[in-house]
């Protein structure tokens, strides 16, 4: 089969194309660059040995996402493309709203015009809120979201669900994202944040790797074992893996359906650094610091509906992961700039 997906330079997307190609299906990206760059896509027919068909543009272009739909023949969407930094998102609202809901929009409205009525999306464990009820399950009431970011996931999810519903040929598939982090196992491609990391895994790798010098672990006094926050981190090819157990899906079925893409387990903060350390052999300087505003305790999975419906399961472990991310990290330690523009 062949596959468009938005944003798949990007560090999901490129990891989703890797597991699509491997599978045996053809790979068409559009992507406008904002957070990523070609050579991801370079590295990813590297890895395969396969070609991607590519093109650079917005997918709230109406004509941009037209027109690839003419040329290719498609027979269902991931729909990666997205701006994702929260603390961003508070500062520029409205082109969070603008970008996010415009390319959702423009992207339904162009596949139902070219009768491809099947789409992945992404979205995010943000949509549950700061539920208090872990592991979370996907018929939880959805929460309120703490940022504009969460608010583009949560809505869009609501026009995909109005779209399925008001036209029953459409198959959508919701993917909730809980944290996806480490890399293909090639180190080839992997997270390329630009400025200083958000996330943790990026932020803990730049430190392994000397570009910050320490780590500041965002509050011990939670209401959790050891103080720290707890996440259902998950290894980015199992996320890529999920995917095409996502797509063989929404070619069978029609309506909405939605999953959890987590594994179920949590790990603290802390637990993270002793892993990444214990992994890769290394001292991770790091300190307590206070909490970082808008985090919640904890944050993990139920992914029984996944692995019931789409018989998908994550396999990596956490070791996995770290060692993952740090093989990237230390072989591009600019990401995929071949040297420091700041120096
Ligand atoms: P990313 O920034 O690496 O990838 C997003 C890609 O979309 C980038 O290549 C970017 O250039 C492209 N893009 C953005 N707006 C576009 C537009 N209007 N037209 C065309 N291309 C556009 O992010 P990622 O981590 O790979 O995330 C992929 C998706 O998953 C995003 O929608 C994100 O919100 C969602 N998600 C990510 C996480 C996470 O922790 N990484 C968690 C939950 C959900
Ligand atoms: N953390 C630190 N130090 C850091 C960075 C993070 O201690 O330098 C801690 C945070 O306080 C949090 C945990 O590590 O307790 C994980 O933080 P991340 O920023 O990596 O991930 P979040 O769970 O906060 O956010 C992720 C995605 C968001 C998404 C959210 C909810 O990045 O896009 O999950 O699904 F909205």
């Amino acid at each position: 089969m062949r596959f468009l997906l938005t944003g798949g330079a990007g560090y999901i997307g490129s990891h989703t194309c890797v597991c699509l190609l491997n599978a045996g299906h053809d790979v068409v990206v559009l992507d406008n660059f904002v957070n990523s760059c070609p050579e991801a896509i370079r590295r990813v027919e590297q890895i395969t040995g396969r070609k991607v068909a590519l093109y650079e543009g917005d997918c709230c272009d109406e004509s941009i996402v037209n027109h690839v739909l003419d040329r290719e023949q498609i027979d269902a969407a991931v729909h990666f493309a997205g701006l994702k930094a929260v603390g961003e998102s508070v500062s520029i609202p409205l082109n969070y709203y603008e970008n996010n809901l415009g390319a959702t929009i423009t992207l339904c409205k162009a596949l139902a015009k070219h009768h491809v009525k099947r789409i992945v999306f992404s979205s995010s464990a943000t949509v549950y809120g700061d539920s208090k009820i872990v592991p979370m399950r996907e018929d939880l009431p959805l929460g309120e979201c703490t940022n504009p970011y969460g608010w583009t996931k949560w809505m869009s999810e609501r026009i995909l669900r109005d779209t399925a519903y008001a036209d029953k040929d459409w198959s959508v598939v919701l993917l909730r994202y809980f944290n996806p982090v480490g890399a293909h196992e090639s180190g080839l491609i992997g997270e390329d944040p630009t400025g200083i990391p958000n996330n943790l895994m990026p932020f803990i790798c730049q430190t392994a790797a000397g570009v910050r010098p320490m780590l500041n672990i965002f509050g011990n006094d939670y209401d959790t074992p050891d103080g720290t926050c707890i996440r259902d981190y998950i290894h980015v090819m199992d996320l890529a893996s999920g995917h095409l157990k996502a797509l063989e899906y929404a070619c069978e079925h029609k309506g909405t359906e939605i999953f959890n893409l987590g594994t179920g387990e949590g790990c603290s903060v802390r637990q993270m650094v002793e892993a990444f350390e214990r992994a890769n052999h290394l001292t991770l300087p790091h300190q307590y610091a206070p909490r970082r505003p808008g985090d919640i305790a904890q944050s993990f999975a139920d992914p029984a509906k996944a692995q019931a419906v789409l018989g998908w399961q994550a396999t990596h472990t956490i070791e996995d992961m770290c060692r993952d991310a740090w093989n990237w990290q230390s072989h591009n330690p600019h990401g995929y700039r071949t040297e420091n523009p700041a120096e």
